[in-house]
């Protein structure tokens, strides 16, 4: 099949090369010249495991193309997917000129029958107004139907989920249009759900709300495990047992960030409240969320007491491991908030430093985490990278100013860091259960 895929960020580029490699032919349009030049070079602009070499292999092979001309990708393809970024706005609200744009210049490139695919994420009701843009701008009466197939993959594994999703949600007012969806789609042999429009554009946000729901919830457990004593990755593993609940997502820490969770549930707040609903709920997941980075920074203050001179290093700096990603990154406002209590504030990441150096030039970036440890009062984890699991704790220890070690993930075990050393403080973790008592 030919198809169009608009936008090549993590979602677009993603989708265009699985397809591709699936054997249909795939245009992928941006805006972006620089990004258009990188693809067609065989260099992917994001950061992706696997992605490259999928990439390479599919242009290599003639099945797939970037452009910048949005109109002639239109024309050639039977099946245009809109992949372009839905951003908050100042209130909150997803930001829909990308897609409104988008929308109009496929109207204006008509020349026959077209599936219009939406993949952004947006708030119920904008597969209608797509509708009615590309209705306003086509100048002739040609056919097209609007498809909501929203997108589930995460970076870091985007190549993967995108080969496997759990489930394949395609949204149409007009069976005609599923099927050719479904047919997209049927060699990956996964589960599909063929609903209305309105039903998928609220699947992906009340997905999205679930899981951020399950990680503030567990967060406002961990407050409470703090308080007495209680090891919160305990009670969180008895309770993901639990085949009703399941371990997913319910690891207390520093909270969600990036791209979407805090973004989605922002919108579906608005959403709800459109409807004249009720948008507490939503409103407190994010409270809890926002709390996270200024409590965490708290814990620091109260062991090494003024920042002012101390040194504090983070681990990680992207939103989570394998992704160079830092939108809504926790290290962002952690590092804000050492920064303006007057610490000096050394990081390391494995491939996010570029992106924070240019919005924090002056922290002090190293090459690895034993260099970030060197003369530190105290270190950090903020991002769960695999090569910090295995770190020699004994050379870091020795090279600290104060051996002092804060697991933003509860990464490490408390009991053998203690043993190294180490003062540890772990999220929802007491720093010795025998020091609690109860209050009945
Ligand atoms: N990133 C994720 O993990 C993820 C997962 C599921 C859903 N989503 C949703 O998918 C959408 C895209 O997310 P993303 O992370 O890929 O965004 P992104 O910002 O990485 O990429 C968007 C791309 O669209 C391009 N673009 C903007 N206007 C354009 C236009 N008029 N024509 C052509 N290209 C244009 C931009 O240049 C950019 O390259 C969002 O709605 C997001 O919420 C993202």
């Amino acid at each position: 099949m030919k198809i169009a895929v608009v936008g090549t960020g993590y979602v677009g580029l993603v989708t265009g090369v699985v397809f591709a490699d699936l054997g249909n032919e795939a245009l992928c349009v941006d805006i972006d010249a620089a990004k258009v030049d990188a693809i067609n070079k065989g260099q992917s602009p994001i950061y992706e495991p696997g992605l490259d070499d999928l990439l390479q292999r599919n242009l290599e092979e003639g099945r797939l193309r970037a452009t910048t001309d949005l109109a002639h990708a239109v024309r050639e393809s039977e099946v245009v997917f809109i992949c372009v970024g839905t951003p908050p706005t100042d209130t909150g609200e997803p930001d829909l000129k990308y897609v409104d744009a988008v929308a109009a210049e496929i109207g204006r490139a008509l020349n026959g029958y077209k599936i219009v695919v939406n993949k952004s994420t947006v708030p119920v009701g904008t597969g209608d107004r797509v509708r009615r843009i590309i209705e306003q701008h086509r100048t002739e009466p040609h056919e097209f139907d609007v498809v909501s197939n929203p997108e589930f993959l995460r970076e870091g594994s985007a190549i993967h989920d995108t080969l496997n999703p759990d489930r394949i949600v395609i949204g149409a007012d007009n069976p005609r249009a599923a099927m050719k969806i479904v047919e997209l789609y049927a060699p990956l042999e996964r589960p599909m759900l063929i609903t209305n429009l309105a039903t998928a554009e609220i699947i992906k946000y009340a997905s999205n709300t679930f899981l951020a729901l399950k990680i503030s919830y567990i967060n406002a457990i961990a407050d409470l495990c703090e308080r007495t004593g209680a090891d919160v990755v305990q009670v969180a593993k008895a309770m993901g047992y639990d085949q009703r609940i399941g371990h997913a997502f319910l690891q207390a820490g520093l909270g969600f960030g990036g791209s979407c969770f805090p973004k989605d549930v922002q919108a579906f707040a608005h959403t709800v409240q459109r409807y004249q609903l009720d948008p507490t709920l939503f409103q407190t997941i994010l409270d809890i969320n926002h709390a996270r980075a200024g409590q965490f920074v708290a814990q620091i203050r109260n062991r090494l007491g003024e920042l002012q001179g101390k040194t504090v290093g983070l681990l990680g700096l992207a939103f989570k491991p394998n992704t160079d990603d830092i939108r809504e990154a926790r290290a962002l406002e952690i590092i804000r908030l050492l920064l303006d209590a007057g610490a000096t504030v050394k990081a390391y990441d494995p491939v996010a430093m570029p992106r924070v150096q240019s919005l924090f030039p002056q922290v002090h970036y190293c090459r690895n985490a034993y260099e970030v440890a060197e003369n530190a009062d105290a270190l950090a984890l903020i991002t769960e990278w695999n090569e910090f699991r295995q770190l020699n704790f004994e050379r870091i220890r020795q090279t600290m100013r104060q051996p002092n070690l804060f697991d933003g993930r509860n990464l490490y075990d408390p009991q053998r860091m203690r043993k190294l050393g180490f003062y540890y403080y772990g999220v929802g973790r007491a720093a010795d259960p025998s020091e609690f008592k109860t209050v009945l």
